[in-house]
């Protein structure tokens, strides 16, 4: 009988894509999906370690499905950044897990099974610098079929100082351009509109084999591409932008007018704790020149708050940088104690209670920004990529070029397709909008 898997995956939008690939592998060796966790034969948690609250979620879910795999024949594997941190402590913790493997171990996933199923030990595979694995992956099973995740490059040769991911994905590497445009050719031939670029540092993407194909030439070189109508990518870091890359996100209407700027603080003495590289007055002279772009271009960030040693007037610092800035969306997070990392030394003297407090400003302070930025899409016409089935009460769900959600009606056939929405309403996260049926649904 074929086996049947379930993955549940934690994380950002490479986790997302690395359950692709691991997807791939398994549909590959001749698995197929299962509906749920409760039906799947190989139950595959990919994991986040960023935030310790992540690492807990997945605990968590270990310790609910102990009892049924006391009782049923099955295979659980822990993968992904939390494995490879976390390594056999997951074991003591959780000694039925099967598949310990760390991240980009998509490609061998099939074998790791195999090798436990035979050895009746747990199959361990961590990922070593020293023998990485290929960045190419020959299957990937896609979530939807018009937008999709592509890996430029992986890890991150940055060192700030609250961050996991560098011990978790290793030092960076970037995938041979060649490759790259090859698997979008395909997509765009398979019909595919939308692609994502991710890497760690997306834009200091470097050609392994020609220094001359930077981020800003691998983007125009993709936007040549036939079929393929917008190109988003994540996430870029602030000392990597360049009038180049802005230059080339004017010329080209298939880049998105759309770019993600992780701030983390807006005061210059946490940004040098946190070696992020930059000051606060850098950060905004590269902000002043996104808002000076011939085409307007949306911006959203990351932030910490609490990080040890913020002080109010540090945190201050930040939400007049966010008035200054006036982000179209913030990601923003407690600071959590990753393990490795160099804070963890750091004396961390701002109270729990406090930076809930601080979070809690923030996310109010910011959602006032986007409700009055988000005002201002009233009554426009506006092209959206229809995305999904909308959460809300409405039908569809879609997104602008800039990352704006559209929530509106329509017919289910839709899906996959860019359309133009009258925008009829707003909040602070997203707007709402009628199909103007200028396309008629096939
Ligand atoms: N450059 C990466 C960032 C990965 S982590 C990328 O975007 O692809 C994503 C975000 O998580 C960071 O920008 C930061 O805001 C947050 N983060 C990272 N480590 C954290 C920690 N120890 N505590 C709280 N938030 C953290
Ligand atoms: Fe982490 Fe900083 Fe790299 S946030 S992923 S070490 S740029």
């Amino acid at each position: 009988m074929t086996k049947r898997f379930f993955i549940e995956t934690f994380g950002c939008q490479m986790n997302e894509l690395d359950s692709e690939k691991i997807a791939g592998n398994l549909i590959h060796g001749g698995m197929t999906p299962a509906p749920d966790a409760l039906q799947a034969d190989v139950i595959i948690f990919n994991t986040c370690a960023v935030r310790e609250k992540a690492v807990q979620k997945v605990y968590a879910r270990l310790g609910e499905i102990k009892g049924r795999k006391a009782k049923k024949n099955m295979v659980v594997g822990v993968v992904g950044c939390m494995a490879q941190l976390e390594n056999e402590k997951i074991l003591k913790k959780a000694p039925f897990v099967n598949v310990l493997a760390g991240p980009q171990k998509g490609n061998v996933m099939c074998e790791l099974i195999d090798r436990t199923l035979t050895t009746h030990a747990t199959a361990i595979e961590l990922r070593k610098d020293e023998n990485p694995e290929p960045l190419e992956t020959p299957y990937v099973f896609r979530e939807n079929s018009w937008r999709a995740n592509v890996t430029i490059s992986e890890g991150c040769n940055c060192r700030c100082a609250f961050c996991v991911v560098p011990f978790t994905r290793g030092r960076e590497r970037s995938r041979e351009s060649e490759s790259i445009i090859r698997e979008v050719k395909e997509l765009s031939t398979r019909g595919f509109v939308e692609i994502v670029l991710l890497g760690q540092t997306v834009n200091s993407y470097c050609d392994p084999r020609s220094k001359e194909i930077t981020f800003t030439r691998l983007l125009r070189e993709l936007s040549q591409l036939k079929g393929i109508e917008r190109i988003r990518f994540a996430s870029p870091h602030p000392n990597n932008l360049d009038d180049d890359l802005l230059k080339a996100m004017v010329e080209c209407p298939q880049i998105c007018n759309q770019i993600h700027m992780p701030l983390q603080s807006g005061s210059t003495r946490i940004l040098q704790k946190m070696r992020r590289g930059y000051t606060r007055e850098q950060y905004l002279e590269k902000i002043g020149k996104i808002h000076m772009a011939a085409r307007p271009i949306a911006i959203s960030t990351d932030i910490i708050v609490g990080f040890p040693g913020e002080t109010e007037r540090d945190f201050q610092d930040t939400l007049t940088l966010l008035d200054e800035v006036q982000y179209d969306y913030a990601f923003s997070f407690k600071y959590s104690a990753r393990p490795n990392t160099e804070a963890l030394a750091f004396q961390d003297d701002v109270p729990q209670e406090e930076k809930g407090t601080r979070l809690r400003v923030l996310q109010e302070h910011q959602r006032l920004i986007q409700y009055n930025k988000n005002s201002a899409y009233l009554d426009q016409e506006m092209e959206i990529l229809v995305n999904d089935r909308a959460k809300s009460r409405y039908t569809l769900s879609g997104r602008t070029t800039n990352n704006k959600v559209v929530n509106f009606d329509g017919p289910e056939s839709l899906l996959g397709r860019i359309v133009s929405v009258k925008i009829t309403g707003f909040s602070a996260n997203s707007l709402k909008g009628v199909w103007l049926q200028k396309e008629q649904a096939p």
